[in-house]
């Protein structure tokens, strides 16, 4: 695991915007796994902007939601689909088709859960996921004690994860507490994985996925057995890591 600690947050989305970039430079065709949220949302900005600055070809990218709440209408602005259209593929002018959805308003979820399964691994699988981490350890939303061979699916949210996600929302009462999320083997078999962190809020599930055993009860601890992943976080999130002290002398190397 590549730990990467900048300053502020805003160096953090710049860091991890290069990071995408470079990818997507060296592989124009890259599919790429998109998270939500608040962390990665500096990330598409300036994705966006070097687009738009026409020093980022992005008409070739394929992009797949990692995540995305049930019985939200995608017309919503909290709509995680509403969100990736609205900040990234609206802007750089990218295909509505480009992307590989998870409809959370299906009929039947399990089976569109099966369905983005399959077109995930018809697609020959994602190049680079990106990803946050909830206060909990959750990524995607595998809450703690999803197992490492979930796939995609239907998933009940914890009660953090629903006040977490409560900013968003007028009111407590329409927090959606159920979503459809990519699993843990899913998210694991992407190439390569990029994790972004900000904010004191994030450095116990920093430290845990990091320097804490391997287990389902801190799901995003399954990524120190993947083979590449890099976590570019700031000061506040890598404050709790006992190895914080070497990963910022490795950035400033
Ligand atoms: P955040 O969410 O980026 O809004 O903090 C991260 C997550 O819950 O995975």
């Amino acid at each position: 695991m590549d730990l990467v600690v900048q300053d502020t947050p805003e160096a953090v989305a710049e860091c991890a915007a290069q990071h995408v970039a470079s990818r997507v430079l060296a592989l124009p065709s890259a599919h790429l796994g998109l998270a939500t949220g608040a962390t990665p949302r500096g990330v598409y900005q300036r994705l966006t902007n070097a687009h738009q600055r026409g020093m980022l070809p992005l008409s070739e990218v394929r992009y797949f939601m990692l995540d995305e709440y049930v019985g939200i209408d995608t017309k919503e602005p909290t709509s995680f689909q509403n969100v990736l259209r609205r900040e990234l593929l609206s802007p750089v002018g990218a295909e509505p088709h480009s992307l590989e959805i998870l409809d959370g308003n299906a009929a039947d979820l399990s089976a569109e859960a099966d369905r983005f399964e399959e077109a995930l691994r018809s697609s020959g699988g994602i190049d680079l996921q990106i990803l946050g981490i909830g206060t909990n350890g959750h990524i995607g939303f595998n809450e703690p004690g999803s197992s490492f061979t979930s796939r995609t699916r239907m998933v009940e949210l914890h009660e953090e994860t629903v006040q977490s996600n409560s900013r968003y929302f007028d009111s407590p009462e329409v927090v959606p507490r159920k979503a459809l999320s990519q699993g843990l083997a899913t998210i694991f078999e992407a190439r390569s994985i990029l994790l972004l962190a900000t904010g004191d809020s994030k450095a116990r599930a920093i430290s845990s996925m990091v320097e804490g055993p391997t287990s389902p009860s801190n799901p995003a601890s399954i990524l120190q057995r993947h083979p590449d992943v890099t976590v570019i976080m700031d000061a506040a999130a890598a404050s709790r890591l006992r190895s914080a002290q070497s990963a910022i002398s490795k950035v400033s190397a």
